[in-house]
């Protein structure tokens, strides 16, 4: 029995070719609202690890548990592996595969039997989670980077998946996209979706993750506590990572625990520590 967590990795390596290991020995225990961002440079082993447990890939050493129960590479069993663990690629333009939006979203759940006049049901209520009603109808090939991120999303969403894997998700997104991502990551996580997110870019791993893991070369090399373990410049200087912005001046300035995890809180402590400057 695996304890409570809805996807756990007990030791799990992958080599694309007989000894280099893209990913070793990983364990990881992930639970119901979890907010992990694995954070490594390029080549650190992110996407491998990620697509190792959406069941894309099949480890080479090591278990997968789904709720406390090895995962199975059956038809069944790979059915039940994809309906529960959805992965937003990195580049939408490999997820993405009908001629229009609408199509695009209903593919999972018309494979999976439902009626179409549920689906359609089922399409509204996904595009409408993601705010991109508007974009029913068209071509997806025709849509921005940001727009067919959150078709991607959509598709993934209405199979109400209970552990979300994305693989950079900001790459490319403006601010505005940046935030809305970041938002639908917040109520996902609240509503008890449990998300892991790949991602180089520290500031954002900062401000949104309730855990930290630094993948070096395949391998765990820290984790933790955001603001403990983005505070060890060594550490991310040998994962070639630097400490967060904030982060780094927060501390300059002398500020302790809890630290400032966004701008706005930065502002509100800098408001705060100067009044307190005779
Ligand atoms: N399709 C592939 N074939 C062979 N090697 C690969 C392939 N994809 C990734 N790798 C190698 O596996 C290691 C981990 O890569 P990857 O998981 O893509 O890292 P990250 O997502 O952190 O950039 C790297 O050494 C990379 O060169
Ligand atoms: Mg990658």
């Amino acid at each position: 029995m695996v304890d409570h967590a809805v996807l756990t990795a007990r030791g799990v390596s992958y080599a694309y070719s007989p000894g280099h290991w893209a990913v070793r020995n990983i364990d990881l225990a992930v639970q119901a609202g979890a907010r992990i961002a694995l954070l490594g440079a390029n080549g650190a082993g992110k996407s491998t690890l990620l697509l190792l447990l959406s069941g894309a890939e099949h480890v080479c050493n090591g278990e997968i548990y789904l709720n406390g129960t090895l995962a199975e590479r059956s038809r069944a069993g790979m059915r039940r592996w994809r309906r529960q663990v959805g992965m937003l690629l990195q580049d939408p333009e490999d997820q993405l595969l009908a001629p229009t939006v609408e199509q695009d979203v209903a593919f999972g759940p018309l494979q999976d039997g439902v009626k179409e006049v549920e689906a359609r049901e089922l399409v509204q209520q996904a595009l409408s989670r993601m705010a991109i009603s508007h974009l029913a109808t068209r071509p997806v090939h025709e849509l921005s980077l940001g727009e067919k991120k959150r078709v991607a999303l959509a598709g993934l969403l209405i199979q109400t998946p209970s552990v979300l894997l994305l693989d950079e998700p900001t790459a490319g997104l403006d601010p505005g996209g940046v935030r809305a991502l970041r938002e639908t990551l917040d109520s996902l996580a609240a509503a008890g979706t449990a998300i892991i997110l790949a991602t180089h870019e520290v500031d954002f791993a900062y401000e949104w993750a309730a855990e930290v893991c630094v993948l070096f070369e395949g391998g765990i090399l820290a984790r933790g506590a955001p603001a403990e373990v983005l505070a060890d410049r060594d550490m991310l200087t040998h994962a070639s990572l630097e400490p967060p912005l904030l982060l780094e001046a927060a501390l300059a300035l002398g500020a302790r625990t809890p630290l400032p995890r966004s701008r706005t809180e930065f502002r509100a402590w800098l408001r705060t520590a100067r009044r307190m400057i005779p």
